[in-house]
C-alpha cells in the first residue's frame, strides 16, 4: 500500500475515533480546502511517519497553531471547522512548521505510576536504580513527576499493598535520565492532549506550571535515539520503553534499540508500557507492562507484569488476576 492511502485510511479510522475531539477534528479536515494538500505535505516529507502516528500529528499541529493565535475566550465556543479555517488564513506556516517537523507526544503520569510499581515488584530496593526513560515526552508529567496522586485504584483493592508501597516514598528512583527527541514544551504537550477546543488553553497553564515541578533527580537529554545513545556516567538498571515503539518503523525501532544497548548494564532490564498486540482503547485491560530484555540485538517477547484499564491507567489489574 502506498504511504498516501495509508494515511488517507488512517484519517478514515480517526473519523471515527473513540475520542469525540479528534473524530470532530478529522471531520472537519476532511471537509476542509487543505487537506489532500497536507497530506502530500506529510507523504513526500515524512516518510518516518508510520501511519499510525499521521493522523494524531496533524491533529496536534492544528491545536498547536491554534494555541499561537487564539486566547482563552476566543476558543470558549469555536467549532474545528471555523478553527481550521481560521489557521489556514492566519497561521499556515507554523501549522506546516509542525507537521514536517514534530512527534506526537502524549505523556501520562498514570503510566509513570504503573512502571514504578512494576519496578518495586522486580526489584527489592528501586531505591538504588539508575532508569533511563527513553522517548520520555513531556517528563514533568512522567517520571519527574510526582508519583502518588495517580493510579489511585492500583492493584490490589481488599489489600491495597502496592500503592502503599509507592505511596509516600518520593522519587522512587536513585536517579533516572530522560531522552526525547524534542525538548519539553507545555504548549505541544497541551496540543497533543484530546481535549475539547474550549480547555486547551487551560491544560497549556496547567502544563507550564507542571514545568516547575520537575524532581532534582531526573537529568533530561534532547536527542534522538535512532541516530546516538545518551551520554550517561554509569550503566542503566531499568529502561522505561512507555508508548514510544509504536512511532518507530522496523528498521528505526533497530538503531533505537541497538543504542539502548549501549548504555544497558549486563543484567539490566526493559520495562515497556502498550497495547498487547490486536489491544485497543474499546477493550479494557488489553494494555500492559511487560519485562523484557535484549537479546542479540532484538527485544524479546516479554513477560507480562501488569494489565491496565487503557493507556492512560487509572486501574492496573496483576497477571493473576487477568
Ligand atoms: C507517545 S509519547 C510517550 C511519552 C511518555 N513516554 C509516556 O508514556 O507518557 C512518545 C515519545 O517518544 C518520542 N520519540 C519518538 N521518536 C524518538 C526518537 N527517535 N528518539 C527519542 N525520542 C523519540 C516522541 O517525541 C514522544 O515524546
Amino acid at each position: 500500500m502506498s504511504l498516501e492511502r495509508g494515511y488517507e485510511q488512517q484519517l478514515s479510522i480517526n473519523s471515527n475515533h473513540i475520542d469525540s475531539s479528534v473524530n470532530e477534528f478529522t471531520t472537519a479536515f476532511l471537509d476542509s480546502s487543505v487537506d489532500q494538500e497536507i497530506i502530500t505535505l506529510v507523504s513526500t516529507n515524512r516518510r518516518d511517519i508510520p501511519p499510525i502516528h499521521f493522523g494524531l500529528l496533524i491533529y496536534a499541529s492544528y491545536q498547536f497553531a491554534l494555541l499561537d493565535t487564539q486566547n482563552q475566550s476566543d476558543l470558549s465556543d469555536i467549532s474545528w471547522h471555523e478553527a481550521i479555517s481560521h489557521i489556514n488564513k492566519h497561521n499556515l506556516d507554523l501549522l506546516e512548521e509542525s507537521i514536517l517537523e514534530k512527534h506526537v507526544s502524549i505523556t501520562s503520569p498514570g503510566r509513570y505510576s504503573a512502571l514504578a510499581i512494576a519496578t518495586k515488584s522486580l526489584f527489592d530496593n528501586p531505591q538504588d536504580l539508575v532508569v533511563l526513560d527513553a522517548g520520555c515526552g513531556y517528563y514533568p508529567m512522567g517520571i519527574g513527576h510526582s508519583l502518588e496522586e495517580y493510579l489511585p485504584y492500583a492493584l490490589d483493592q481488599e489489600s491495597n499493598n502496592l500503592v502503599e508501597s509507592i505511596n509516600g516514598n518520593g522519587f522512587p528512583y536513585k536517579k533516572a535520565l530522560a531522552v526525547d527527541i524534542q525538548k519539553p514544551e507545555p504548549a505541544w504537550a497541551a496540543a497533543c492532549t484530546w481535549q475539547p477546543l474550549d480547555q486547551l488553553h487551560d491544560t497549556f497553564s496547567k502544563f507550564s506550571e507542571a514545568k516547575n515541578n520537575v524532581s532534582s533527580s531526573v537529568e533530561f537529554q534532547q536527542l534522538d535515539l535512532i541516530e546516538k545513545p545518551p551520554n550517561v556516567s554509569e550503566n542503566v538498571d531499568v529502561v522505561f520503553l512507555a508508548n514510544v515503539l509504536y512511532q518507530l518503523s522496523d528498521q528505526q525501532k533497530e538503531k533505537f534499540l541497538s543504542n539502548i544497548n549501549k548504555v544497558i548494564a549486563e543484567d539490566g532490564i526493559i520495562l515497556t508500557a502498550d497495547y498487547l498486540p490486536g489491544g485497543s482503547r474499546k477493550r479494557e485491560f488489553t494494555y500492559a507492562v511487560q519485562s523484557k530484555v535484549l537479546v542479540n540485538g532484538d527485544i524479546s517477547p516479554g513477560q507480562n507484569l501488569f494489565y491496565l484499564d487503557t493507556a492512560s491507567c487509572s486501574q492496573i489489574r496483576t497477571a493473576d488476576q487477568h
